[in-house]
């Protein structure tokens, strides 16, 4: 079978991490089950982009069950599991092309080569596939039918192709849907985000004066945990409303300029380019860290930090460089700017991708039952499946919630206010 992984013989030990995954994934294995008996995905060829970890694992069997000969290659070339990468060829037949710390040329020659498995339906985190289907692999665009899109880089990325009108086929925003961002991005990156700069440095978060830029979904989460473990939470936002709703949160709020001076650990979250520039840089603590969690590595202007250094130390631990500054300070930087829970830690928990890899599952059965019916536009999950997944995922849990009483939908529905 056609692969490029690092070593093969690591499969059983991917095997074994990809079940310990699989037992908090109780929703997929609920989609898996009645997919093998379905098969939903029959005939259909399917690339997927995403980060090879033990969850995407699942979601590759899943997809395979219900009949879909899929491929898949990375989306980050950071954020490869090794051992998944084998097993997922030696023990599951999935093509896979992914190698932890790949270098550029060959994490596009993969991308491309899950292009040439004339896929039908792709899955991108972070619109790499789609982009590439757009410029220089445009002529495999005819062949497909719907493409899916984990992150909301990804999904900002292709609400601008949209509106350019240059969309060649319809994508859905699996990103927007609720059990996706509201969980996934909020408790996933939240608890990975501190879980992979924990590993990468064993600071103690107690009493640390922590950074972060951007309070959405992402940004949220990140300060609820680090304000969890005892660290007082600074916020810095570009959008007032997202600004007031830190302040009101109970956080601080301030320019990045202010809070560069004070801060001991800064996290960006945005979605944005150069969030943290020479001039922050030029006022942080000696010993500052700086991180990123954010899809794309250019959060942090590491070329402007790299010009105004007089000595890089790379390695300072495995993830971590020191940049020794001409003010005579050092700040370290995390993963090379790229996202530090993936990176120096495994992403997201089981139990939370298990949600969105649930409305991934159930959005490409969508896509296929479509058969070409869907407009060329960035397309919501169906409000369907957001509360299939959760009604699911409680009943998993043990969780269990009230029903509307008839007397109570009625009175729902009516316009009478009761006056
Ligand atoms: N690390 C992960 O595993 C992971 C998981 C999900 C999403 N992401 C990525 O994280 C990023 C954020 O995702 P989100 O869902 O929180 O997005 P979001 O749109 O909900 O939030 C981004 C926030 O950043 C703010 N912002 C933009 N530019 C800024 C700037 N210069 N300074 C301060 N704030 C700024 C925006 O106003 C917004 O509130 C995206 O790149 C997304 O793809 C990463």
């Amino acid at each position: 079978m056609n692969h490029d992984v690092r070593d093969i013989s690591l499969a059983a030990a991917g095997v074994r991490r990809i079940d310990w995954a699989d037992r908090t994934m109780s929703v997929l294995a609920v989609i898996r089950k009645r997919f093998a008996r379905e098969k939903p995905l029959k005939g259909l060829r399917m690339s997927a982009c995403l980060h090879v970890t033990t969850e995407t694992a699942n979601l590759a069997r899943t997809l395979k069950a219900g009949g879909a000969d899929l491929v898949i290659c990375a989306s980050n070339p950071l954020s490869t599991q090794d051992e998944v990468a084998a097993a997922l060829v030696a023990e599951y037949g999935v093509p896979t092309f992914a190698i932890k710390g790949e270098d550029h040329d060959t994490y596009y020659r993969h991308l491309n080569l899950a292009i040439d498995h004339k896929p039908n339906i792709t899955m991108d985190d972070g619109a790499d596939l789609v982009w590439l289907l757009h410029s220089k692999r445009k002529a495999e665009a005819a062949n497909i039918i719907g493409s899916m899109e984990e992150t909301t880089t990804g999904v900002i990325r292709l609400r601008a192709m949209e509106k350019r009108g240059q969309l060649k086929f319809p994508v859905v925003a699996v990103n927007d849907a609720d059990c996706k961002h509201l969980f996934d991005n909020r408790y996933g990156t939240g608890q990975s985000t501190l879980d992979g700069i924990v590993r990468a440095t064993n600071i103690l978060l107690a009493g640390k004066r922590v950074v972060v830029a951007g309070y959405g979904m992402c940004g949220r989460g990140v300060s609820m945990r680090a304000r969890g473990a005892g660290a007082s939470v600074i916020v810095t936002e570009i959008d007032p409303l997202k600004a007031i709703e830190a302040t009101m949160d109970g956080y601080l709020v301030m320019p990045m300029i202010d809070a560069a001076r004070v801060g001991d650990l800064f996290i960006t979250v945005t979605g944005d380019i150069n969030v943290i520039r020479p001039e922050h840089f030029k006022v942080m603590k000696d010993g500052a860290i700086v991180a990123n969690s954010g899809h794309f590595n250019v959060e942090l202007d590491l070329p402007g930090l790299e010009k105004m250094s007089k000595k890089i130390v790379r390695g300072v631990r495995p993830l971590v460089d020191g940049y020794a500054l001409k003010t005579g300070r050092t700040v370290y930087v995390l993963a090379e700017g790229r996202l530090v829970n993936l990176a120096a830690a495994e992403g997201h928990p089981a139990a939370v991708m298990d949600m969105s890899f649930a409305v991934q599952a159930l959005a490409s059965e969508w896509v296929a039952a479509s058969r070409r019916k869907l407009g060329r536009r960035v397309h919501q999950v169906p409000h369907e499946i957001d509360e299939y997944v959760a009604a699911l995922k409680l009943q998993t849990m043990g969780v269990r919630i009230d029903r509307l009483t008839s007397e109570q939908a009625r009175y729902l529905e009516s316009s009478d206010m009761g006056t």
